[in-house]
């Protein structure tokens, strides 16, 4: 399974990265609000320092506009993904630049049926929501579990980014239900490696070392 680091913010993808963790990254409008920085600046950088997928996503309505500013975007590195909001302007907009060959990740995706239209519209990537589902009294869960079975029913090479990751479980569930991808924030990471027994476990191993060196005398 595949991690991605939902974010901005290069401090906290140079972190995630240096563990081997990032194998790529999404972004989104809110998040690279958030940097305060310009838009192109930013996602350059972060291209410069991961060795895989970007997501950028573009802000138009209609196909035509998302087109033309994907085009923009994708000259910007090697290793761009454009994200795509899931509207019939989005599906258009995914069609013609699949066939251009320029990789997509079709977002705000909420449904079995939106994913299964993105994958035929040829979407390199999917992102269901788990979180927002969550939110709303659903299971975000079942969704996964959907289109992990549309895909291999069919065979469609659209890969499922759980996003809207917001927990440890999330991440797990995700994992066991055959994801392709997690996109995580990079906030979320320091709970996925830590575990309070961990913790204590280490307290108490380093207790009975300074106890066993004293007793011989050390
Ligand atoms: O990957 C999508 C993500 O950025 C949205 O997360 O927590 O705003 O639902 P959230």
């Amino acid at each position: 399974m595949k991690f991605f680091v939902d974010t901005a913010n290069v401090d906290e993808i140079r972190r995630i990265n240096e563990m081997g963790l990032c194998d790529g990254v999404t972004t989104n409008p809110t998040l690279v609000s958030r940097e305060k920085r310009d838009f192109e600046e930013v996602i350059k950088e972060i291209c410069s320092i991961v060795d895989g997928p970007v997501s950028a996503e573009v802000t138009g309505i209609e196909a035509d506009e998302m087109v033309k500013e994907a085009r923009e975007i994708a000259k910007w590195a090697d290793n761009i993904v454009i994200k795509i909001p899931m509207t019939e302007e989005g599906l258009k907009a995914i069609n013609i630049l699949s066939k251009e060959g320029i990789k997509t990740n079709c977002t705000l995706i909420f449904s079995a049926a939106q994913g299964l239209l993105a994958m035929k519209s040829g979407a390199t990537y999917i992102s269901p929501f788990l979180g927002r589902i969550d939110d709303m009294g659903e299971h975000g869960r079942d969704l996964i579990n959907d289109l992990r079975i549309i895909i291999d029913n069919y065979g469609f090479e659209s890969e499922i980014i759980a996003a809207s990751v917001r927990n440890i479980a999330h991440v797990e569930e995700s994992a066991i239900d055959g994801a392709h991808i997690a996109t995580i924030p990079g906030t979320l990471f320091p709970k996925l490696w830590s575990h309070v027994l961990t913790d204590k476990g280490i307290q108490d191993f380093l207790n009975d070392w300074e106890a066993y060196k004293k007793e011989l005398g050390r």
